[in-house]
């Protein structure tokens, strides 16, 4: 099993390269792959650094590089690289897009998302590889080989939504930064970040959809000890756009003047959504109190009580009461 574990990471090194290569050495790569790339305002380093590619528009343009390299037919299926016809041969699985490889937390490459260059609606935009023995995405987290150093450094890891938020704020100088990339974050994409730090900071989409997300999917870290900030966007903005409009000096700015307590946001943006009703009010109280149980830490949990007593104009007592109440219907 680890050996096969080990052909399938070499073949996916091998094709990162031949996605490099085709980018930066063919004619095809550097008008369409690279030019896309640097519009996009990566710089070569950091295209370097992450390895991105390109795969060429043709059908069998890596599968035949593949087949004549020696690479048997089951690894580039099993990786999701080639994908098989009815008749047996197998086809390019990306064609025409630019190529994000996914490191694991050791930096081998074990996967591949292919973001298309066409804005065709019925094209999806991003084709990722299919989970393996070597992929598993709710395990993995994109850049994290290349942001953990920092993130323990630092003592602090942003989370991104997407490889281009990730790639943007690595070349403004934060390195600490990983993507959950498309997936709703996993306890143990969680726990992966919990081995280097304590802290995150959600970078997310500035648009209502990402915000919402954002306060569903935080509770399991509240839930797994972790402390949680938030940095929202004007609307219309992920992290990607956002640096590029105002320049990583503005945007740390924005970042530091801008982060908030997750709890304390949360207490916020519900608030403002019930208004003056008291019946909203009500819901809003037990909900963040429903968050506030789930920090293990009992310390911690009773400063966010008081915090949210003040900004909720509620009793301390009456949030105690109810968090003691959630607490003995969880035990
Ligand atoms: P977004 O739609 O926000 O894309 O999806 P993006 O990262 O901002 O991409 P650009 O800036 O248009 O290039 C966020 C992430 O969700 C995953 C990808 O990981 C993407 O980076 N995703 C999105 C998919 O896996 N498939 C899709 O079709 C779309
Ligand atoms: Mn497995
Ligand atoms: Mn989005
Ligand atoms: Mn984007
Ligand atoms: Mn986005």
């Amino acid at each position: 099993a680890d050996s096969r574990r080990e052909s399938l990471m070499i073949v996916s090194g091998f094709a990162a390269k031949f996605f490099q290569e085709s980018m930066w050495d063919t004619d095809e790569g550097k008008s369409i792959g690279l030019s896309y790339f640097k519009e996009r305002g990566f710089t070569p380093e950091v295209m370097r650094k992450f390895e991105l590619g390109y795969s060429p528009d043709q059908w069998e343009a890596f599968t035949g590089a593949a087949l004549s390299a020696g690479y048997q037919q089951e690894f580039l299926e099993e990786s999701g690289l080639s994908v098989k016809r009815d008749n047996g041969s197998l086809y390019d699985r990306y064609r025409g897009r630019v190529m994000f490889p996914i490191h694991s937390f050791t930096g081998r490459v074990i996967a591949f998302g292919g973001r298309t260059l066409k804005s065709d609606k019925n094209v999806p935009k991003y084709v990722n590889s299919p989970e393996s023995e070597i992929y598993h995405k709710s395990n993995v987290l994109y850049g994290l080989f290349f942001a953990k150093k920092s993130i323990r450094d630092l003592d602090n890891c942003y989370l991104v939504e997407g490889y281009a938020d990730v790639l943007s704020v690595h070349q403004a100088g934060i390195e600490n930064v990983v993507a959950s990339s498309g997936t709703s974050l996993t306890v143990e994409q969680i726990r992966l970040i919990g081995r280097l730090t304590q802290n995150i900071t959600i970078l997310y989409d500035g648009d209502a959809a990402g915000i919402k997300a954002s306060l569903r999917g935080l509770d399991l870290i509240l839930e797994e000890g972790l402390n949680v900030k938030v940095v929202s966007f004007p609307d219309g903005h992920d992290p990607d756009s956002y640096v590029r409009k105002v320049g990583s000096t503005a945007f740390k700015q924005h970042i530091d003047q801008n982060k908030k307590d997750f709890i304390l946001y949360k207490t916020s943006i519900l608030l403002k959504d019930a208004g003056t009703d008291p019946l909203r009010r009500a819901e809003v109280i037990r909900e963040v109190v429903e968050s506030i149980a789930k920090i293990p830490d009992h310390i911690k949990a009773s400063v966010f009580i008081k915090e949210c007593s003040y900004q909720m104009q509620i009793e301390e007592r009456v949030l105690l009461s109810e968090l003691n109440k959630m607490r003995l219907a969880k035990a």
